[in-house]
């Protein structure tokens, strides 16, 4: 079966490619000659997730999926959540992401967060959203070079290494996506089309 990940992140195609296996053929953007940039313009995770399907099933008329995820640090009111891409403003990157969030928790002893991931499906023009957590603290050095975004300063409840020093198999395991996806993955293989 062919469905469309709406995203052009290699990162986010192989973990997903990985735990789909061969009974999906997973498109991105770029296979079905998308290339403008998708509006993510809502307040919360599941919106932009649903903002982003909703926009490629109704352009390109394809079953598909698409995933929003943030960062939510507690001592800092749940920042930088859905703006956890675009959190440093004008230059963000990952480096000046991190920095933020490490300078804005200088002080604070909650050190808590998690990782959330909302997946929205649109099949045969019906919506179903998909949910991971993982729950876990912020370190204040980075520490380790694997992964993307803010996984050097993000260790998992119940081990001792960032998520940056996994490996991707490793990290798949128990991250956000890794839980999301592989709820989607449940649902797409007990379906009958
Ligand atoms: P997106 O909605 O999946 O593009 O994620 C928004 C931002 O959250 C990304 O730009 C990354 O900075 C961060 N992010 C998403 N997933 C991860 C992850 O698995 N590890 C670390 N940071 C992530």
């Amino acid at each position: 079966m062919k469905i469309v990940f709406a995203t052009n992140n290699k990162h986010k195609l192989k973990e997903v490619r990985e735990i789909l296996d061969d009974k999906f053929y997973i498109l991105s953007l770029k296979n079905i000659n998308c290339f403008e940039d998708i509006p993510e313009t809502q307040d919360t995770i599941e919106g932009n997730a649903l903002q982003k399907a909703r926009y490629v099933y109704e352009k390109y008329k394809v079953n598909c999926f698409a995933d929003d995820t943030g960062l939510i640090v507690d001592a800092i009111d749940g920042e930088p959540g859905v703006r956890s891409a675009r959190y440093s403003g004008e230059d963000c990157n990952s480096e000046n992401n991190i920095k933020k969030v490490l300078f804005k928790i200088n002080k604070k002893t909650n050190k808590n967060a998690h990782f959330k991931t909302v997946f929205a499906l649109i099949l045969n023009n019906k919506e179903y959203l998909f949910e991971g957590i993982v729950n876990g603290t912020i370190i204040c050095k980075k520490k380790g070079t694997a992964g993307f975004g803010y996984d050097p300063i993000f260790k998992p409840n119940g081990y001792n290494i960032t998520f940056a020093e996994m490996t991707s198999k490793q990290k798949n395991k128990i991250s956000h996506r890794g839980i999301g996806v592989r709820k989607l993955a449940k649902f797409l293989k007990n379906i009958q089309l």
